[in-house]
């Protein structure tokens, strides 16, 4: 008994931990950071979700390179307290609010209209914001709340935007997606929209986002914007707070949140690769992971899928209306 005590205890400190501490080793250093030099001034930023998380972070960088950074964010408060952290880490007092309600289409175009109307240039979208919702809430245009905010309008709004990004010359549209789109394995345009389960949902719209890099680069072929999708990695953000704190949680997530995640200037970096490092204009519409290119998920081969979706889409948000 005292001996199979001791066993475990060994086992433990001397596999357990060391094989745990080396892991950790591994993810501190797999982390890829953007090394570019390259300043901002002079160029205007677009960053959705910029209030927190990784957007923040990413907003941060975007200062600190002297662009004019506007920081697209559904609610006031939150908004302005970031915005005074920006200004106070960076002396760029040149960060701008613009409101904007992702899980509303028509807040999505009132948006657009005002950038369009007072912006002179756009150099770079990030198209961060995201949700995971844990549950079937629909919005007011009748869609999955996770489908509309994290596919649907990130959609509509790129789109609205092209005309003027074509006119600023090179510029880029940078979408966050993610890992998880690997596991959207019963997608089906016929039911894009059918509730299989939160994180199915989840996954789904984040195949939806990494379709579009080959379909919108295609068409952005012979235009001077290039387009990008990116997984930021696994990050501590707010975004496992709406997390039904379930067993899969408790034993899943929570560990991986406390241990295995990055910061969020960490899980940034990708983004922030994607937007201003230089000469990889040429890989646009591929997919990034740690700072480099990672081949397509096995579910985002498909490139028949992608411009069917594209079709679709074009449709269930109105776009046509526009042209
Ligand atoms: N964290 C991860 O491990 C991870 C992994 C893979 C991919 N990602 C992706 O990375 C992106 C950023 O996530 P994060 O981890 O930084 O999450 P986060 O901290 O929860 O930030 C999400 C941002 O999106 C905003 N947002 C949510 N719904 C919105 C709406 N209807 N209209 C406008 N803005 C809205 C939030 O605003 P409020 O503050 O007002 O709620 C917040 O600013 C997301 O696309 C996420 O899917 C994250
Ligand atoms: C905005 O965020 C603040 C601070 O978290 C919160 O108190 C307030 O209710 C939010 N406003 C809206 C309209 O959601
Ligand atoms: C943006 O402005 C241009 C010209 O000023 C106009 O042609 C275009 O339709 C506008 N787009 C949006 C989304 O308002
Ligand atoms: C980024 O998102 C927009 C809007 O959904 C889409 O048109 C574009 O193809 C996406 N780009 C990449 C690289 O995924
Ligand atoms: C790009 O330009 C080439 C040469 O002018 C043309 O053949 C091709 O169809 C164009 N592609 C797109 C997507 O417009």
């Amino acid at each position: 008994m005292q001996s199979a005590y001791i066993d475990v205890t060994l086992t433990f400190f001397f596999i357990t931990v060391p094989v745990l501490l080396l892991f950790k080793l591994y993810l501190k250093c797999s982390i890829g950071w953007c090394k570019s030099q390259r300043t901002l001034v002079g160029r205007t930023a677009i960053i959705t979700g910029a209030n927190t998380g990784i957007g923040l972070e990413t907003a941060i960088d975007f200062a600190k390179r002297g662009a004019k950074v506007i920081l697209a964010c559904r609610n006031f408060s939150k908004a302005a307290e970031a915005r005074r952290l920006i200004i106070e880490k960076t002396d760029n007092p040149n960060i701008h609010i613009k409101l904007v309600d992702l899980s509303s289409f028509e807040s999505v175009r009132a948006f657009a209209r005002s950038v369009n109307e007072s912006e002179e240039r756009l150099d770079i979208l990030v198209n961060n914001a995201g949700v995971a919702p844990q549950s079937e809430e629909k919005t007011r245009d009748g869609y999955h709340l996770g489908m509309q905010v994290n596919y649907f309008s990130m959609f509509l709004l790129t789109n609205l935007l092209l005309g003027l990004m074509e006119k600023t010359g090179s510029s880029r549209v940078v979408n966050v997606s993610s890992l998880m789109a690997n596991f959207a394995l019963k997608f089906n345009l016929n039911d894009l929209c059918k509730h299989l389960g939160d994180v199915d949902m989840y996954c789904r719209t984040k195949l939806c986002i990494i379709l579009f890099t080959k379909e919108l680069a295609k068409r952005l072929t012979n235009t001077s914007v290039t387009t990008y999708s990116l997984h930021p990695g696994a990050v501590k953000t707010d975004i496992y707070n709406d997390a039904l704190k379930n067993v899969i949680y408790w034993f899943v997530f929570y560990p991986m949140k406390n241990w295995c995640s990055k910061t969020p200037e960490e899980g940034a970096q990708t983004t922030i690769y994607c937007s201003v490092e230089k000469n990889i204009e040429q890989f646009s519409g591929q997919h990034f992971e740690d700072c480099h290119i990672v081949g397509d998920y096995y579910s985002a081969r498909n490139v028949e899928l992608a411009a069917k979706l594209w079709s679709m889409t074009e449709k269930l948000v109105g776009l046509n209306n526009e042209k």
